[in-house]
């Protein structure tokens, strides 16, 4: 798939999720075969005022690209600045968020609320739009609500204002993550639009990736839940593997990804990241809840890598 001048040589990438996608993980998944990552969503107010936190979530490894930065506001002028910036940091792809179902975001007329004002919308992609050379994308949900379901033409919109590319994870903003996400609403949009399509939604493997493109049409796929302790689902030839080399190259992956989060943060936020992702990584292994409640009492790096690396070492040669 194309998104404007940006080739994407994999089926499935990583979906953005805020507090995780961070760039120790995005290059993790780039390294299992992530055909692009995209940043956490950035708020434009802060991107612009040099806010430290704001720069945290920018920053990023060269070898992570093809990058998508990803943005989320609601002021055309601010959020074609913020592009600018982010254009200016090294992102190839520039995102808008208008899927952020939290209420502390809808409420101020953000994320998911873009899709209520489909005209205001319109004023903002199109300021995005002359702000940037890059591609630009965003990032839909099905509607607001069972009632206000408009992804259709919400797709149209944006594609008549200059976007390269969009991506549907079609539950609606009232949904937020739970009940089953409506694919028929993915290939509802790619009947629409003659742009490229990305489908997101419930997909735990690269089986179900292939089974949403050939129920939607969609050219691409997001996985984002499910790459959460196994981003190894990107890479093609994991299930071929056996399983003494699965382990193996789970090992590595998650030596990889634990080295990258040390050096990545500062100790403290290093040792919040490696809690996180070391008790994902936990699924599967032989007495997980324990290990998971220990992994959650330490108190340093050294610590929690050593009380994973006991129930690892423990698990039979075919668990994980
Ligand atoms: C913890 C969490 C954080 C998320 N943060 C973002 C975000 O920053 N930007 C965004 O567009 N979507 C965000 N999402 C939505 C995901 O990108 C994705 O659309 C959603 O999880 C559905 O895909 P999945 O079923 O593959 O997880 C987030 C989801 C989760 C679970």
């Amino acid at each position: 798939m194309r998104i404007g001048g940006v080739e994407i040589t994999a089926l499935a990438r990583l979906a953005p999720m805020a507090g995780i996608t961070n760039a120790p993980f995005r290059l993790v998944a780039r390294e299992c075969g992530s055909g692009l990552v995209t940043s956490e969503e950035m708020d434009a107010a802060a991107l612009l005022t040099n806010h430290p936190h704001a720069d945290a979530i920018a920053a990023h490894y060269p070898e992570e690209r093809p990058l998508a930065m990803q943005l989320l506001g609601k002021d055309a002028d601010l959020l074609a600045r913020a592009a600018e910036k982010v254009e200016g940091l090294g992102a190839d792809i520039v995102d808008l968020n208008m899927g952020c179902p939290m209420p502390k975001i809808t409420g101020k007329g953000k994320g998911a609320a873009l899709m209520r004002d489909v005209m205001g919308t319109a004023l903002i992609l199109r300021a995005l739009r002359k702000a940037v050379r890059v591609p630009l994308t965003v990032k839909i949900r099905g509607g607001w609500d069972d009632e206000h379901l408009n992804a259709v033409e919400v797709a149209r919109m944006a594609e008549a204002e200059g976007v390269d590319a969009i991506t549907v994870h079609p539950r609606t903003r009232s949904q937020r993550f739970t009940g089953k996400a409506p694919w028929t609403i993915i290939g509802e949009v790619v009947e629409a639009v003659s742009i490229p399509v990305t489908g997101n939604g419930d997909v735990r493997s690269m089986a179900e990736a292939r089974r949403m493109v050939a129920e939607t049409g969609c050219q691409s796929v997001m996985i984002g839940r499910g790459a959460l302790g196994s981003p190894w689902i990107f890479d093609e030839t994991f299930d071929a593997l056996a399983p003494a080399a699965q382990r193996e190259r789970k090992a590595q992956v998650i030596a990889r990804h634990c080295e990258l989060i040390r050096t990545h943060f500062r100790e403290k936020y290093a040792l919040i990241q490696m809690k996180k992702h070391l008790a994902w990584y936990t699924e599967g292994l032989g007495h997980a809840t324990r290990c998971r409640a220990e992994i959650f009492q330490t108190r340093s790096a050294d610590e929690v890598w050593d009380v994973f690396q006991r129930y690892w070492t423990a698990a039979p040669a075919d668990a994980a």
